[in-house]
């Protein structure tokens, strides 16, 4: 289908001058330590993440232009013990994700544009939608997290994504894509 697109492509990090700050990786870093289970984890990490919300600078300039064909995924860090990894995801209008759902808990927050969720049940029946906005951080655990994300906005959509997994080892937060 025209405007769909694979899972979130990976670049390696490196090379560029951007990234989370010391703080967030820090504070993320903190209440992972804490070994709570999958969903609580996903609030401790949404709380640190709503406290130190970079800007879309987190991102190079040429990272933020993002990928004329698909959503553009840049890893950004990746804890060296490999319990969590930030990536910047950057939407240019019309793009989307497959409905999909993960391996991990994550955390979302939108640092430019809208993204427009929508969420499924096992049966891939419609039992949501969300608009999420700039400054808006939603965190998320399997089991119950089907779902598809689309740029449905005029301008490029740019978000912080934490997981709870080294990205750059598993190759894709994704644990299923349905059709
Ligand atoms: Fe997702």
């Amino acid at each position: 289908m025209a405007g769909t697109v694979l899972q979130h492509v990976i670049t390696p990090p490196g090379g560029f001058i951007a990234g989370p700050t010391d703080d967030l990786i820090a504070a993320v870093r903190q209440v992972t330590g804490m070994r709570a289970d999958w969903a609580r984890t996903a609030e401790l990490v949404a709380d640190q993440l709503r406290a130190y919300l970079p800007d879309p600078d987190i991102l190079t300039p040429d990272q933020q232009h993002g990928h004329p064909d698909r959503p553009a995924g840049h890893v950004l860090h990746a804890e060296p013990d490999g319990t969590f990894s930030i990536l910047g995801l950057v939407w240019r209008p019309g793009q989307s994700t497959r409905i999909h759902d993960h391996i991990t808990w994550c955390v979302v927050g939108v640092l430019q544009g809208v993204e427009h969720e929508d969420l499924y049940d096992e049966e891939l029946n419609l039992i949501g939608t969300r608009e999420n906005h700039v400054g808006e951080v939603s965190g998320f655990a399997p089991p119950g997290d089907i779902h598809r994300i689309r740029n449905t906005g005029t301008r490029t959509a740019i978000s912080l994504h934490i997981y709870g997994t080294d990205i750059t080892r598993t190759g894709s937060s994704a644990r299923r894509y349905y059709s």
